[in-house]
Formats: C-alpha cells, sequence, structure tokens
C-alpha cells in the first residue's frame, strides 16, 4: 500500500508539532512570565509518536513488504 497509514500520521502529527512548537514561542514573546506547564510539554506528545511512526517509516524499505509497495 503506497500511502501507508504510518506515513499518513507521520505528516499530519509534524503539523500538530510545529503548531505546538509555534504557540510556545508565541507565548513567551507575547506573554509576561512563565507559560503554563501543559503548553511547554505540548510539543513531546506528537513528538514521541512521530519517533514511532518515523523509525516504521526508516525501516520499511528494508522489508519484504515495504520493497513489494516500492515496486507497486
Ligand atoms: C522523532 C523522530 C523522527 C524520525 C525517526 C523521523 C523519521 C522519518 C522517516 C524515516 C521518514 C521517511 C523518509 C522516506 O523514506 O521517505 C520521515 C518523513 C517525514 N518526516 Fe519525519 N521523523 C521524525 C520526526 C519528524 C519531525 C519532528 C517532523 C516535522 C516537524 C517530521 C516530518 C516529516 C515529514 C513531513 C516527512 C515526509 C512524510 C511523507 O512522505 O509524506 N519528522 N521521517
Amino acid at each position: 500500500m503506497r500511502g501507508h497509514w504510518t506515513r499518513w500520521s507521520h505528516r499530519w502529527l509534524s503539523l500538530v508539532f510545529t503548531a505546538t512548537v509555534i504557540a510556545n514561542f508565541l507565548a513567551r514573546a507575547l506573554i509576561a512570565g512563565e507559560p503554563p506547564a501543559w503548553l511547554t510539554y505540548a510539543p513531546l506528545p506528537p513528538l514521541f509518536l512521530q519517533l514511532f511512526t518515523g523509525l516504521y517509516l526508516f525501516a520499511l524499505p528494508y522489508t519484504r513488504k515495504g520493497r513489494r509497495a516500492a515496486q507497486a
């Protein structure tokens, strides 16, 4: 399958991750004092999921399943 769900989730998680990082920069630029802890740590859950989907995508070309998908 070319559009594998891990590639799809990795792509969309990258947008969620980027949005949370931008929100952190904005909060620190615009609001006086330390931003709330939930905002500071908001990039971590999507980044954590990206680590696993990313490692899977890395391994895919080395598996029989991934090579079959690349030929198709
Ligand atoms: C956390 C560890 C991460 C690992 C191990 C990882 C690994 C990978 C791998 C192996 C690929 C596939 C490359 C290919 O063969 O085509 C990929 C694609 C990609 N990665 Fe990551 N990545 C990580 C984090 C991120 C982050 C933080 C972002 C952006 C904020 C990101 C954005 C993307 C995008 C946009 C693609 C292309 C997806 C597509 O083909 O549609 N990744 N990543």
